[in-house]
Order: structure tokens, then sequence, then C-alpha cells
């Protein structure tokens, strides 16, 4: 996850609360990508490092757990940077070209300028990312598959190029980089306040940290279904953003009576907004509990990254001893 702010709804359903529970299932790393950020926010920087740490504050928040899991900062383990330079050494520009985001990106230039070698290569800093810790798989939506595929033909390619000399965990001659698999995990598009899907970049998130007030302030005057215009009108929840909401945080008994309340306008709008404001403090309330604790204690916060970083480093070192040699360093 990239550090360009605090973490939303969005991000939590789409993919922070199945890292929560992967954590138990498999060994597993989760950083903060501050280098990614630079690929395209590079102009003004001043925001990254407060924005680490507010990302960091939110998975942790969000219930990862250092005793179960790797929570890093991906600037802080090096070969981070030293594996895209060397991957960099066999990948055909062509394979970076035709990558979905940098094809838009150049069709689209907007005001940001991202013509640069950094942003044409920062697949294969994703690449680098999972290659590192020799990932067996990878937890993602569907819009990442590419980025995973990707990383498969670059392994591929290594593959064909090098082989381990023997000298690390691997036999001589065995195969060092294993093409990792996805792991497709459920992400629904949750809609933000004006209906779009939720994005920092649209400004209609509701942050996990978003303390009751606000949470219910930003929730009031979101849109509904259009051909909901008075207050006898009868509506559609499968219309209504706010009924997308529900959808994803309310109980079955909740739905039930806003799919009967909303078509037979026996409810109002404001009354099916508060009834969502409620589930989504409900599930909240732990998440800010936790967060409230972490903030208050940052030496912690620090020495659980410490050792996040240090735990990553030693994974991550252990590829590079097998990488460098098979290609001659
Ligand atoms: P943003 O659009 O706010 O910049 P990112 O693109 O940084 O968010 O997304 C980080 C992660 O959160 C990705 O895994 C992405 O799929 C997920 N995500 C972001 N917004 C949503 C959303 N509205 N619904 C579901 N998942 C989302
Ligand atoms: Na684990």
């Amino acid at each position: 996850m990239r550090p360009t702010g605090k973490l939303h709804l969005g991000n939590y359903m789409g993919a922070l609360h199945n890292w929560v529970r992967l954590q138990h299932e498999y060994e597993c790393y989760f950083f903060v990508a501050d280098l990614h950020a630079l690929t395209s926010d590079y102009a003004d920087t001043s925001q990254v490092k407060q924005n680490t740490l507010d990302v960091a504050l939110d998975f942790l928040a969000a219930g990862l757990d250092p005793e179960q899991c790797t929570v890093f900062v991906q600037s802080h383990v090096k070969p981070h940077f030293e594996l895209p330079q060397l991957l960099a050494m066999i990948t055909p520009l062509g394979w970076l070209e035709r990558v979905p985001t940098y094809k838009e990106q150049q069709e689209n230039l907007t005001t940001k300028d991202l013509s640069t070698y950094g942003f044409l290569g920062y697949p294969l800093m994703m690449a680098s990312d999972i290659l590192l810790y020799q990932a067996d798989f990878v937890p993602v939506g569907q819009d990442q598959v590419v980025h995973v595929e990707f990383t498969r033909e670059v392994a591929r390619r290594f593959n064909q190029f090098y082989k381990a000399e023997g000298s690390g965990p691997r036999a001589q001659g065995a195969e060092i980089l294993p093409e990792p698999q996805v792991l497709l995990t459920p992400s629904p598009k949750l809609p933000g306040t004006d209906g779009r899907k939720m994005s920092k970049s649209y400004g209609n998130t509701i942050l996990l940290s978003d303390p009751e007030e606000v949470l219910r302030q930003k929730i009031r005057p979101m849109v509904t279904d259009p051909a909901r215009i008075r207050r006898k009108d009868p509506g559609d929840p499968d219309k209504c953003p706010v009924g997308d909401l529900h959808k994803v945080f309310s109980s079955q008994e909740t739905l039930a009576k806003v799919y009967d309340g909303c078509k037979t306008a026996g409810i109002g709008c404001i009354e099916c907004k508060g009834w969502a404001a409620d589930a989504i403090v409900t599930l909240l309330a732990p998440i800010q509990e936790r967060r409230a604790k972490y903030e208050q204690n940052p030496a912690l916060v620090r020495e659980i990254l410490h050792e996040g970083d240090r735990r990553a480093r030693a994974r991550a070192e252990q590829t590079m001893q097998e990488v460098r040699p098979a290609m001659g360093l």
C-alpha cells in the first residue's frame, strides 16, 4: 500500500481486512510502499514520511499483528533498491511499455509528468517486492493480476538465464526465483460518499481513523437512489450507494429492514443513512481503539517497524545471496 495518506474503508474492504485473515494462514510480509509513492509523486515528497507512519498505524490498527506477520517499510530494506536494478538487465523495454498503467498514463498525461524512468520501471520494483521473498502467493484483487503475471514472466526469464550456483540453500542448478501465484482476494468496489469508487483522489473517502461525528457528517449528505426525490417516493437499495454500504457492512437483519423500508417508503433516506453509519461505527470501534493505543505509544510503533525491517531484510538478503553469484557478481 502506497503512503499517500490515511487509509480509508475502500482500502480496508479491498485489501487490508483480507490480510488480517491471511496472517494466520501464511507466513506474510506486508510493507508500506514508500518507494512506489516516489514513482509518481516525486515533485513534493514532504508528506511521505508522515504518511508512511500513518499507513503503518492503520495496518496495526486494522489488526495486523507483528507476532503473526512482518510489517515493514519498503525503503528500509535495501534489496528493494538492488533487485529491480538487476532485473532491469534482462527485462525487454517492450514488456514495461505494455503494462496497462503505463500506457494509460502516457495517453492521458494530466498534471503529473510520468514520462520518467522510475515510473516506467515501477513494475520491476513490484516484481522485486514479491521475488525478494521467494513468495508462493500474492494476495491481490482482480485489478492487480496483470502485475503478478508480469512478475511471473520476469522470474521465468531470470530462471532461463541463471541458476543457483550451490552456495545458498538451493542445490546447484536449481531455480532461484519461484513464479508466484495469484491468491485472488474478494475486493468489492466500495463506493465513496459521492457514489463513485471510494478513492483519495476523489475526496469521497471515509477514513478508518474518522471519529464517529466526522463519519456521520460524511454519510448524511450522501447521494442516494436518484428516483427517490420525496420522502414518500419508494426507492431501490440496488440503485443507491448507501444501499451498497449496507450490503457490505450491515447485518442480514438490518439489510432486510433497508430493502423493505426503502421499497415501501416506510423509512426515509436519513434514517437509512443513520443505520449505515451505525454499522460502520461498530466495525471501526475496535480498529480505532487499537489505533489510539499505538498512537499513545510511538516508541512501540518504532520498535515494531524496526523489528519488521530487520526480519524483512534478513529474508530478502537470503534471496540476494543466491541472486548475486548466479548473475556473476
Ligand atoms: P486510492 O484509490 O484511494 O488511491 P489505492 O489505489 O492506493 O487507493 O488502493 C490501495 C488498495 O486498496 C488496493 O488494493 C485497492 O484495490 C484497494 N482499494 C482502494 N479503493 C478501493 C475501493 N473503493 N473499493 C475496494 N478496494 C479499494
Ligand atoms: Na503468519
